[in-house]
């Protein structure tokens, strides 16, 4: 019998650890949102995957089927997707919050953090490169403080609280209000674009911190924009951590 290659290992360990993270978000009852859900939305996607992308929470028909962005804003994500010659299924989606928040309204903060520990452990199951948030709940948790009118499209080291020591976090608007704003709509399809460089910027700063050392952690820099259009809040400016870069 021949045996399974690491990566092939390593892809199996991963997906078992995502299957019982979403068995566990199946059966949750941590806070008032399980009361009126129909069926809770653990996320979906390769557990090959570098990029994971974080919403904010299901829809009504997300609620039905169970599954992440499968409503017209999971259509809209798709074709953004698209643009960049990505699909769905070669990516992770998932949401702050695996319930949906009666009437779509915006997930409270005691809801927001009952969940958190099942995107703590996503993100270490998968250990992604790169965290495309969608939305400013998803933004909040990765770059706390900051604007998404101000940062959308460009990507920084993931807040260090936010469970993502080793991930770049890259912001976008929630496809959502793409679809009602029709500036948003352009600024997201121009976001896009910037996914796949803020990718290859996160495996360049993971190698270099592979080879300076197992504790290292990808570094605090100042905010890199894609663009020139994007000034960086005040508050926005960690110093760096390590002195590679
Ligand atoms: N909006 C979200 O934030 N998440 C979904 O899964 C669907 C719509």
């Amino acid at each position: 019998m021949t045996e399974a290659s690491p990566e092939a290992t390593a892809e199996a360990r991963r997906r078992a650890a995502l299957d019982a993270i979403g068995a566990e978000v199946a059966a949750c009852t941590r806070c008032r949102l399980h009361e009126t859900r129909t069926r809770a939305v653990p996320g979906e996607g390769t557990a090959a995957t570098e990029v994971m992308f974080v919403g904010e929470g299901p829809g009504f028909n997300e609620d039905r089927q169970g599954r992440p962005f499968v409503g017209q804003a999971g259509a809209y994500l798709e074709k953004l997707l698209e643009s960049i010659g990505w699909a769905r299924h070669e990516v992770f989606i998932t949401n702050v919050v695996k319930c949906r928040p009666p009437d779509n309204r915006d997930p409270e903060p005691d809801e927001i953090s009952a969940c958190s520990e099942f995107l703590t452990r996503q993100i270490e199951a998968l250990d992604p490169a790169l965290i495309v948030t969608l939305g400013r709940f998803s933004m909040g948790r990765f770059n706390p403080g900051s604007k998404i009118s101000q940062v959308h499209g460009t990507f920084r080291p993931a807040h260090t609280a936010s469970g993502a020591p080793n991930s770049l976090a890259y912001f976008m608007y929630h496809p959502a209000a793409a679809l009602r704003d029709g500036g948003v709509e352009a600024a997201s399809r121009a976001d896009m674009q910037g996914v796949p460089a803020a990718l290859t910027r996160s495996r360049e700063l993971r190698a270099a911190v592979a080879e300076a050392g197992s504790t290292a952690h990808v570094p605090e820099t100042k905010p890199e924009f894609l663009t020139d259009n994007h000034e960086p809040t005040s508050d926005s400016d960690p110093t760096e951590r390590l002195g590679l870069f």
